[in-house]
């Protein structure tokens, strides 16, 4: 038990390290199942990825994905979708099979059903080997906002005025970011088998400090239920690491 926490000096060397730590699970497992998470910090994480896999030090064709999360309404070519960023930044350059990658379907017609199948799938793998995160500055994982109760598997969520301010800066009108998104639930997290949470920069300091030093763990902060998994590392730069 216990949160492993490495720090480093800057968004490079966390982006170097998280990678490394990746290729390592993929190098020990082949078919690794590897939850995957969106935002600007794992950005600099999947170019690294990219580039081991150009350089040959990696292989994905046997790795199977899922990611965390995608926003309600959002259609796959839709620009500020978490399929599109996938698309983008990661799969599109690799390796991986199309059929090996998870993503959660804004836009299916029965949501409900949406998340029921997401997390059998899941299921017929047992569970996820290694789950990457990043955390919001509500301490938030996945789409898993703070409140009085968190649910255990795939669900729609409701959006906070927060994330939705902090989500913006990827939109050209603020108004854009929608309400609703889908979120793979924090049991399905918690029973990874390994995770990897990443944080850079000062906005971040705040919560950091805040999860790392809870005595208990709180719906209030999402974040705080990782310091009861038996194997977290968190991967995070100086200027985040500032409040410890
Ligand atoms: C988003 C995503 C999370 C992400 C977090 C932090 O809302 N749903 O998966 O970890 O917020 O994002 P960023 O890395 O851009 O700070």
């Amino acid at each position: 038990m216990g949160v492993k926490v490495i720090v480093v000096k800057d968004y490079a060397e966390l982006s170097k390290k998280a990678a490394l730590f990746v290729v390592e699970e993929i190098t020990k497992k082949p078919d690794l199942v590897l939850g995957l998470a969106t935002g600007n910090t794992p950005l600099g994480m999947y170019q690294e990825l990219v580039r081991l896999f150009q350089k040959g030090k990696v292989d994905f064709s046997k790795v199977v994905t899922f990611n965390l999360d995608e926003y309600v309404g959002l259609s796959p070519e839709d620009k500020n979708s978490y399929h599109y960023y996938m698309f983008e930044n990661f799969f599109k350059h690799i390796n991986i099979p199309p059929e090996n990658i998870h993503i959660p379907n804004g836009i299916a017609d029965d949501i409900e059903e949406e998340c029921r199948s997401y997390d059998e799938e899941i299921l017929k793998y047992e569970r996820i080997d290694l789950q990457i995160l990043g955390i919001g500055i509500n301490g938030h994982i996945g789409f898993n906002e703070p409140g009085d109760e968190l649910i255990t598997s795939t669900h729609v969520t409701e959006l906070s005025e927060e994330t939705r301010k902090a989500n913006s800066k990827f939109f050209e009108n603020p108004d854009e970011v929608p309400r609703f998104a889908i979120t793979m639930g924090l049991g399905t997290i918690m029973k990874a088998r390994k995770i990897l949470l990443l944080a850079s920069g000062r906005e971040k300091a705040k919560i950091i400090a805040e999860f790392l030093g809870e005595e208990s763990v709180s719906t209030k902060v999402p974040a705080s239920f990782l310091l009861i998994h038996p194997d977290v590392t968190c991967i995070i730069d100086e200027e985040a690491a500032q409040l410890i």
